[in-house]
């Protein structure tokens, strides 16, 4: 078994279909590289991923030799701003007790991340996060961890899939997420 999370396939696509890149992209919490290998698919040359887990760090820089991989705590090892901040975050409640537990289990992270994500997104930049209902206690909470840090949610994709750890249906959602002194993107009034 891998010491990274290899993700479900739908939730891969669910980015695909969704995600725009601006030119200077990071990717927190990288796991198997995947999104990172989605943006530079995408013509992006511009790419840091991190993450905690080492294993995930040492797997991606293999993956990815042109990108920056960097062994980090959220932001800490990190420099610099982004126009595209990606987080597949862990939505679990449990207890962290080894690497891999990381991709599982919340335990504050996500909180953490809105506190500390602004300096480093880009004027007119966009997070994308995607998180799940699974634990309807973090997932309320979501919307406070956001809302509070000064961000605005501009839109979201919902996909219905089996939570492996609750063993039943559950909702992943895909937001995209600008800073709330943004300019609200309209449509091009002459197009
Ligand atoms: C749900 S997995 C997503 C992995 C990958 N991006 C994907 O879409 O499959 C969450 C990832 O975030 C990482 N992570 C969790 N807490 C972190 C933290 N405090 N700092 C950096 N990475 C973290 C985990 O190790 C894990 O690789």
């Amino acid at each position: 078994m891998p010491a990274f999370l290899i993700p479900a396939p739908e939730r891969v696509k669910q980015f695909a279909d969704h995600l725009e890149f601006g030119a200077r992209v990071l990717d927190v919490g990288t796991g198997s590289g995947v999104l990172a290998k989605l943006a530079f698919e995408r013509g992006v040359r511009d790419i840091t991923a991190l993450d905690i887990n080492p294993a995930a760090v040492e797997h991606t820089r293999k993956l990815l030799p042109t990108a920056t991989v960097v062994h980090s705590n959220l932001f800490e090892n990190v420099a610099g701003v982004f126009d595209t901040i990606i987080f597949a975050a862990p939505w679990s409640e449990g207890e962290i007790k080894t690497p891999f537990d990381h991709a599982l289990y919340d335990c504050g992270v996500v909180e953490r991340f809105f506190r500390d994500a602004g300096p480093h997104l880009a004027e007119g930049g966009r997070i994308w996060l995607q998180y799940c209902d699974a634990f309807p206690r973090n997932f309320q909470r979501l919307q406070h961890w956001i809302h509070d840090n000064g961000f605005v949610i501009e839109a979201s994709w919902t996909l219905s899939a089996w939570g492996q750890l609750v063993k039943r249906q559950v909702n992943i959602v895909l937001y995209e997420i600008a800073r709330s002194s943004s300019p609200v993107r309209t449509a091009d009034p002459g197009a």
